[in-house]
C-alpha cells in the first residue's frame, strides 16, 4: 500500500504530502500543551514528528509518555514542509508502532567522561558527532578508492598472517602458527606489495594494520588502518607528487561531499581550503635548522618525536614534506642517498596543526646484495626475507612507495583531539572491549 513504505529520513523531501513510515529510533522528545514532538533518528538523519491531541488515536498519544531515549519504533505520518526543521520537512504523525521501550539509556545529552563514553563506545556511535566523523571516514575511503581506480592502481588485498617482519621487530604481535613457528600480525602490506609492483607496475592496499605500540599518546592505536601504494619505476621525488595528489583529491572530496558533518564538528574549513599543492618540503637537515631557531634543539640523526613534528608542521599552513632522514631512524628497505649515504631516500608528510605523521614514503633498495647486508646489519631474521630478496634477483626494478594512516588523516581531516574517534571500534593498549 502507498501509503505505508518506509522512507529514509535523508530522502523526506521527496516525499512531500505523502503519507510513509519513518523506521528509528527516539532521539528526544518534549511536549507542550496538546502537542507532543518526537525527535526520530534513522541513521541517515534526525526528523521532528509532531503529534496533536485529537488528530492522533487516544492511545497512540499516550504512549508518548512511556518513550525513553533510544527506544525503537515505527512511526507513520504525513511529510509536511517546514522551513525551520533541520531537514526542511516534518512528520505529521498519523500512527505510532513501539517496537521496544528503551529506558535508562546510558548516554544522555548531557557531557560524558572520556572512559565512560570508549567503555560505551558500541552505543556513543549513535551520537550525532560519532555519525559524522564516520561519515567523514566513509567518504574518505571512497575516495581514496577511486583515486587510485582512476589512475589504473590495482588493488591487492595483503596478508594479514605474515611470516616477516614488515618494518621493525620492537612492535611486533605475534601468535603461534601451526608447525610454522611463529605469525606476525602485518605491521604493514608493503613487502608484499613490491612483489605485486613487479607483476602490475602500480599497486596500493588498504586494510588493518598492527603495531604492538606502548606509546599511550593521541596519535597511537595498536590496530589501525593503512592505505599503501607502491610504483614501479618511480623515485622517491615522483613518490612525494603522489602523495600530495592524493591527499589533496581527498581532502576536496570531503570539502565537496562532507561539508555538512564537517560545520556540525565544528571544524575550521578555511583550513582545508587552503589544502592545495604544492606542498613545502624540507630535508632532514634543513628541518633541524627550522628547530633549532625555534629553541627546540636535537642532535643529528635523531627521530623527531610529536613535539619536534608540531613545531615544524606549525611554520606551514598546508602538509610539509620532511625527506632524506637520517638512515638510523628509517626502516631497513630504505636506499643511501647516492650522494650522502648516512641519509635514506625517503619522506615523511605532517599534516598542519599539530596532527603530526600521516604519511611514511620511500624509494626501496633495489640492489640484491645491499639489501640483504641491510636486513643482516638490523639483525632481522634472514629466512623470512627470501622471497622478498627474489624481487631483487628477478627483474630488479626501481621503486617507491608509501603508506597513509587512516585515522590520523581523519581525525586531522575533522579537526579531532584524539585518534580513537577516527575509528569505529578503537585498539589501544589498555582497550580491548567493545
Ligand atoms: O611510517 P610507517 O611506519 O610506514 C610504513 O609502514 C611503510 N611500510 C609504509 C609504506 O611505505 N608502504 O607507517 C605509515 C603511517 C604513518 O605515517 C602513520 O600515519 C600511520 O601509518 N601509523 C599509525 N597510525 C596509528 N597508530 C599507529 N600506531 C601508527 N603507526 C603508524
Ligand atoms: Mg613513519
Amino acid at each position: 500500500m502507498r501509503g505505508n513504505v518506509q522512507a529514509y529520513i535523508r530522502h523526506l523531501k521527496e516525499h512531500l504530502g505523502e503519507s510513509v513510515v519513518v523506521k528509528g529510533w527516539l532521539y528526544n522528545k518534549r511536549s507542550g500543551g496538546k502537542i507532543r514532538f518526537l525527535l526520530i533518528r534513522d541513521g541517515t538523519g534526525i526528523v521532528q514528528g509532531v503529534m496533536v491531541q485529537g488528530q492522533v488515536p487516544d492511545d497512540v498519544f499516550d504512549r508518548f509518555d512511556e518513550l525513553g531515549q533510544e527506544s525503537s519504533l515505527e512511526v507513520t505520518g504525513i511529510i509536511r514542509e517546514d522551513q525551520r526543521s533541520p531537514g526542511g520537512v516534518e512528520l505529521q504523525v498519523t500512527g505510532l508502532s513501539v517496537i521496544q521501550i528503551c529506558s535508562d539509556y546510558p548516554i544522555t545529552p548531557k557531557e560524558h567522561g572520556t572512559t565512560f563514553l570508549l567503555d560505551h563506545r558500541h552505543l556513543w556511535l549513535r551520537s550525532r558527532r560519532q555519525q559524522c566523523i564516520l561519515r567523514i571516514r566513509d567518504e574518505a575511503v571512497k575516495a581514496i578508492r577511486d583515486f587510485f581506480y582512476d589512475r589504473e592502481f590495482i588493488l591487492i588485498d595483503t596478508p594479514i598472517l605474515t611470516g616477516a617482519i614488515g618494518e621493525t621487530a620492537s612492535t611486533l604481535f605475534e601468535t603461534p602458527y601451526f608447525h610454522e613457528g611463529t605469525a606476525y600480525l602485518a605491521q604493514t602490506g608493503q613487502l608484499y606489495l613490491e612483489a605485486a609492483a613487479a607483476a602490475f607496475g602500480k599497486v596500493y592496499c588498504f586494510g588493518p594494520t598492527f603495531r604492538a605500540e606502548k606509546s599511550k599518546t593521541r596519535r597511537h592505536l595498536t590496530e589501525f588502518w593503512m592505505i599503501e601504494a607502491e610504483v614501479g619505476f618511480l623515485d622517491y621525488q615522483g613518490n612525494m607528487d603522489l602523495q600530495e595528489e592524493l591527499v589533496c583529491a581527498v581532502v576536496g572530496r570531503v570539502l565537496e561531499k562532507r561539508m555538512a558533518e564537517l560545520s556540525e564538528l565544528g571544524r575550521d574549513v578555511a583550513i582545508l581550503e587552503r589544502i592545495a599543492p604544492p606542498f613545502p618540503r624540507v630535508s632532514y637537515d634543513e628541518a633541524l635548522k627550522i628547530l633549532s631557531e625555534r629553541g627546540s634543539e636535537l642532535a643529528w640523526g635523531a627521530d623527531f618525536g610529536g613535539d619536534e613534528e608540531t613545531v615544524l608542521s606549525g611554520r606551514f599552513d598546508r602538509p610539509l614534506f620532511v625527506f632524506k632522514y637520517p638512515r638510523g631512524v628509517k626502516a631497513f628497505y630504505m636506499p643511501p642517498d647516492p650522494d650522502r649515504p648516512e641519509v635514506v631516500l625517503c619522506n615523511d608528510l605532517l599534516a598542519p596543526e599539530g596532527y603530526g605523521e600521516i604519511i611514511g614514503g620511500s624509494q626501496r633498495i633495489d640492489d640484491l646484495e645491499l639489501l640483504r647486508s641491510r636486513i643482516r646489519e638490523m639483525g632481522l631474521p634472514e629466512e623470512g626475507y627470501d622471497w622478498y630478496l627474489d624481487l631483487r634477483k628477478y627483474g630488479t626494478f626501481p621503486h617507491s612507495g608509501f603508506g597513509l594512516g587512516l585515522e590520523r588523516f581523519i581525525s586531522w581531516i575533522c579537526g579531532l583531539d584524539h585518534l580513537r574517534e577516527a575509528i569505529p571500534f578503537p585498539r589501544t593498549i589498555t582497550r580491548l572491549k567493545p
